[in-house]
């Protein structure tokens, strides 16, 4: 793969003005957070993703700050976390926000979506109460692997309560979301389901939390789950960021167990990890064709500025991690929408043409688009 130094478009930032980012969008005064002491909510970073965006904030705060101007709508398309969408959700612009999987659809709805002070509280408190002396679907398959037996009870137990409490779709989302957040602090994994780990040592009971969200915020907001190139022909915004999956390793692999918590479909389950068919949420990103999936993406959007985040992770040996589409490819598909910039939070990276020693730059593609 080239390195992307070799464009003449590129712009460096360096790393030490991210911190002092000169942030033009004022934090809306009118927040409405629920009063809850800090120990019994969680937010929408609280959980352990692959590729989120957390401590990128500032970065690709800082972008579209310097290059987009007024901002009115920001769409973030592979959303994961969501987190993204949320730190722009902050200043008031309205936010489109998707993802192909249910488990984030329920919690990006949940955080992002929500736009009535739904009290949940009770039930939360109502659902860790419940007694889980017997197995059931969660445990038979999850339990003894990825959780205690115990917990893996109490997982199933609550999921199946949900469906019989929730009063509404937007309370389903919130429980649902609540369950999951809870499920990835007591799972015996390094962070993803794509297997478990030898010793089951997470043994803290399960506890559901109340998420913390800024309902006054969301009115506006549109959440979707959808096949991103499949919705980016019905929406437009002001600016599309994109963050797709950068190598072969499907996300359904990776959290095909919390998908299953969340669709609650009680799919059969097979292999030492325990994973249900999950050929309808196959990412086209992940595969050959990774590359025509992103030039139909780009010129279906409908748009004025693109983010796009992509990292160059070097080669592996088995070559699972390696980038699906080049860089060449990148600046190719964007510059027929527009002019191009890359920004990369590695100042070193650009000027020594290594890539930050590890073989890993952040770096976020800009296109101000004209075509
Ligand atoms: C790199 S992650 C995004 C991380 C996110 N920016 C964050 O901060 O949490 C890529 C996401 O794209 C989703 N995804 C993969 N293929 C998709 C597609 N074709 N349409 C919509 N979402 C897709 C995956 O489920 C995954 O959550």
């Amino acid at each position: 793969m080239t390195n992307v130094k070799s464009s003449s478009q590129a712009v460096l930032i360096e790393d030490t003005i991210i911190p002092s980012i000169g942030r033009r969008f004022p934090v809306k005064s009118n927040a409405r957070l629920p009063k809850i002491p800090v120990a019994q909510y969680f937010q929408m970073q609280n959980r352990r993703y692959l590729g989120n965006k957390y401590k990128l904030l500032d970065f690709i705060e800082e972008i579209v700050s310097k290059k987009c101007g007024q901002v009115e709508s920001f769409c973030d398309i592979f959303a994961g976390t969501g987190v993204v969408g949320e730190r722009f959700n902050k200043f008031g612009i309205k936010v489109i926000s998707n993802d192909i999987l249910f488990s984030n659809y329920a919690c990006l709805s949940a955080f992002l979506g929500t736009n009535l002070d739904i009290q949940i509280a009770s039930k939360i408190e109502y659902l860790n109460s419940l007694e889980a002396n017997k197995d059931n679907y969660f445990s038979d398959h999850f339990g003894d692997r990825y959780f205690t037996k115990q917990n893996a009870r109490k997982i199933g137990v609550i999921r199946e309560e949900i469906e019989n409490i929730a009063d509404s779709e937007a309370e389903r989302n919130l429980l649902i979301c609540s369950l999951l957040y809870a499920v990835d602090k007591v799972a015996n994994t390094v962070g993803h389901y794509d297997a478990y780990r030898k010793t089951l040592d997470m043994v803290k009971p399960v506890e559901l939390q109340v998420p913390r969200i800024d309902w006054s915020a969301n009115e506006e907001n549109e959440i979707y789950k959808e096949d991103a190139n499949k919705l980016v022909k019905k929406i437009s915004c002001d600016v599309l960021y994109i963050d797709p999956p950068y190598n072969s390793r499907q996300y359904s692999d990776a959290y095909h167990l919390l998908e299953n918590l969340a669709e609650w479909k009680k799919p059969e389950v097979v292999g030492v990890g325990k994973k249900m068919d999950r050929s309808h949420i196959k990412s086209e990103y992940c595969l050959r064709n990774a590359t025509l999936a992103f030039e139909d993406l780009i010129k279906n959007a409908n748009c004025k500025h693109i983010l796009m985040s992509y990292n160059n992770t070097g080669e592996s040996k088995d070559g699972r991690s390696n980038a699906r589409i080049s860089d060449e490819e990148i600046l190719q598909i964007l510059k027929a929408k527009g002019k191009v910039e890359i920004f990369e939070k590695n100042y070193q990276a650009f000027t020594t043409g290594k890539s930050n020693g590890d073989g890993h730059t952040e770096r976020v593609f800009y296109c101000n688009v004209n075509k």
